[in-house]
């Protein structure tokens, strides 16, 4: 089998953990939580959890000319995904998210962009031949640029929610979205040309065109200990699939198991599933 080669364009952070009994509700303050810090970001998770899944992946992005953005960056060097479409910025820090983490594994997230959002489109070299993934955690500008130059299968994760262009709708092969993503788009999805694969937590995940459902799957039963980047994982995992040309059914049961497989595991990019580990569970 050909192995997939996918550039990935998006954001890097460094993730600041605090896992507490609970979550906080607005103007409310818990104590006792226990800090750690990871590699994440959107764009650092999905090019890493594909690598792992056994793509050749190539990430396009910015960091500050920082010590953050060493640590943010390690995983990434050391699984073997390509970095040198990775620049430093002097005048922006790493992007950092603070991420709040319950006994029960759900999270809240706030990121601090930094360098992310200051990832113009005119700074984007240019794309290698394969697949393109994106997310909307650098600006909208920056990825249709790369959308622009992709001459191959296209996967947009419209997350965060944000508004965007009929354009990039109508370009992507695959759009990825959780189910409060869902809402904001709402009949948008419909009218997509491509797939369009909605996560729906322990629950599984769907896959439409057109609106008509063409797939659905259940993940494996799974220990939880944290969410924060089983989406990541599930966005690598089924452009992987799809690019091998597995059967739909195949490719979501694929991506559901790796999902799941990512919540297991602390952390963002500590969690991402080894091909082997998904290839055992299923
Ligand atoms: O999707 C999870 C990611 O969202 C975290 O790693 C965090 O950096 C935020 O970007």
């Amino acid at each position: 089998m050909t192995r997939p080669s996918i550039s990935v364009v998006g954001s890097v952070n460094l993730d600041f953990v605090a896992t507490a009994a609970t979550l906080p509700a607005p103007g409310e303050t818990v104590t006792g939580a226990i800090l750690a810090r990871h590699p994440g970001g959107k764009g650092a998770n999905q090019a890493l959890a594909a690598q792992r899944l056994g793509a050749s992946v190539r990430l396009f992005a910015r960091v500050g000319d920082d010590a953050m953005a060493d640590e943010a960056l390690a995983l990434l060097g050391a699984g073997g995904v390509d970095l040198t479409g990775v620049a430093r910025d002097p005048n922006a820090p790493t992007g950092v998210a603070l991420i709040a983490v319950s006994q029960a594994g759900e999270n809240q997230i706030v990121v601090a962009s930094g360098a992310n959002g200051a990832f113009a489109p005119d700074t984007l070299a240019p794309l290698p031949a394969g697949a393109l993934i994106c997310q909307l955690e650098v600006p909208l500008t920056t990825v249709e640029a790369a959308v622009a130059q992709s001459q191959g299968f296209v996967c947009l994760n419209l997350a965060p929610a944000a508004d965007i262009p009929e354009a990039l709708l109508q370009r992507a092969d695959l759009i990825v979205v959780n189910e409060t993503e869902a809402a904001f788009y709402g009949e948008n999805l419909h009218r997509a040309r491509g797939l369009v694969a909605v996560t729906l937590g322990a629950r599984g995940a769907e896959l439409r065109r057109g609106g008509e459902l063409l797939a659905s799957a259940k993940p494996p039963s799974v220990q939880v200990v944290d969410t924060t980047g089983a989406g990541d994982t599930f966005v690598a995992a089924l452009t992987v699939a799809l690019l091998e040309d597995q059967a739909l059914g195949d490719a979501l049961t694929f991506a559901c198991a790796a999902g799941a497989l990512a919540t297991t595991r602390a952390g963002a990019q500590p969690s991402l599933p080894l091909r082997s580990e998904v290839e055992a569970i299923l």
